[in-house]
């Protein structure tokens, strides 16, 4: 432990976030000594990864902690700040902490209008809010938003959580949780979709199927961008692509507009860097439109 190691710990609340890296800051030796949650989640949260940590109303959580975390959702932040700092439970010197992506420094302007050292600190990971969660922090990259007095308290709160820190200017917050978020979200979406229309075709083991070939293509593409890209588009096989769009269109039409989506945004990638000729990229987009067109008209 380092200079934070007499800093005891405030959360709220005691969600998904807050309960896990508050349990990991605990286990690396920082006493957490009170945490605010309602709902029966959070307290059965609170007790299983935070257990003997009594639970107690925001404002008296703040003022008993030299570390405040505000792990609430992201709409709410900005009023929780304003309410503790209205009500008068922070003060000067502490260190107040919030987890959202979205947000910066700006939402913790009323925590240092009295004194507060602020810090963003999010982690760029998944959270299920359970014991499993714990060994996910060892190695995550955490973006950090901080004034140049608390970047150092800020890295050293992250080496203590396990991650690696990574530095995003105030005014680029949103814009890298919307990386995150197209990245991490939406892939979610896409290999749900991919399952169903392996299920739709009669395979048994629809994850198992996709898992190598996911794997592979993961791998490729965080490793080589744009240049991982292989398929019916690249390769420039339009009646591959024509006969896609008619088995989507017939079994599973609900996944017709993403597939139609990324094979676009897939396709003016892959002329942008020269590997598709703009007279078959033409072909492309007509069978595209043509799909797209042709749903439309049947819904009228
Ligand atoms: N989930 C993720 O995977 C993830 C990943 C990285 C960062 N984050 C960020 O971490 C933060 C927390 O997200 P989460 O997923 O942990 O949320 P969550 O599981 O929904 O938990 C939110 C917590 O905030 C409490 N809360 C809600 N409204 C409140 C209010 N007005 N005043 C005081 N407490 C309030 C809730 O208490 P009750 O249960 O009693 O309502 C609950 O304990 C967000 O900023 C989010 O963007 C989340």
């Amino acid at each position: 432990m380092g200079t934070t190691s007499a800093l005891s710990i405030g959360v709220i609340g005691a969600g998904r976030v807050g309960a896990v890296l508050s349990a990991r800051l605990r286990a690396a030796g920082h006493p957490v000594v009170a945490v605010a949650g309602e709902s029966d989640a959070s307290r059965e949260r609170a007790a299983a990864l935070l257990p003997g940590v009594p639970l107690m109303k925001p404002s008296a959580v703040a003022r008993a902690s030299d570390l405040l975390l505000l792990t609430v959702p992201d709409d709410m932040l900005p009023n929780v700040v304003q309410v503790l700092a209205d009500s008068g439970a922070l003060r000067a010197g502490q260190v107040v902490v919030h987890t959202s992506g979205r947000h910066g420094l700006a939402v913790l302007a009323p925590a240092a209008a009295v004194g507060a050292r602020v810090i963003a600190l999010h982690p760029a990971m998944t959270f299920t809010g359970t014991e499993v969660d714990l060994d996910r922090l060892t190695g995550c990259v955490f973006g950090l938003t901080a004034g140049a007095a608390e970047r150092g308290l800020a890295e050293e709160l992250v080496a203590e959580l396990g991650g690696r820190p990574t530095w995003v200017p105030e005014e680029m917050r949103t814009l890298y949780h919307a990386g995150l978020a197209h990245g991490a979200n939406h892939l979610v979406t896409l290999v749900s979709e991919a399952m169903g229309l392996l299920s739709a075709a009669g395979v048994s083991d629809p994850a198992g199927t996709l898992r190598p070939l996911l794997d592979a293509a993961l791998d490729n593409a965080l490793a080589h961008g744009d240049a991982a890209l292989t398929g019916p588009i690249v390769r420039g096989d339009v009646k591959t692509i024509r006969a896609h769009l008619a088995d989507i269109t017939a079994n599973a039409p609900d996944t017709l507009p993403s597939y139609v989506a990324l094979a676009r945004a897939t396709l003016d990638r892959a002329v942008t860097d020269g590997r598709v000729l703009p007279i078959q990229a033409h072909k492309i987009v007509r069978a595209l439109d043509e799909a797209t067109w042709s749903v439309s008209v049947q819904a009228q």
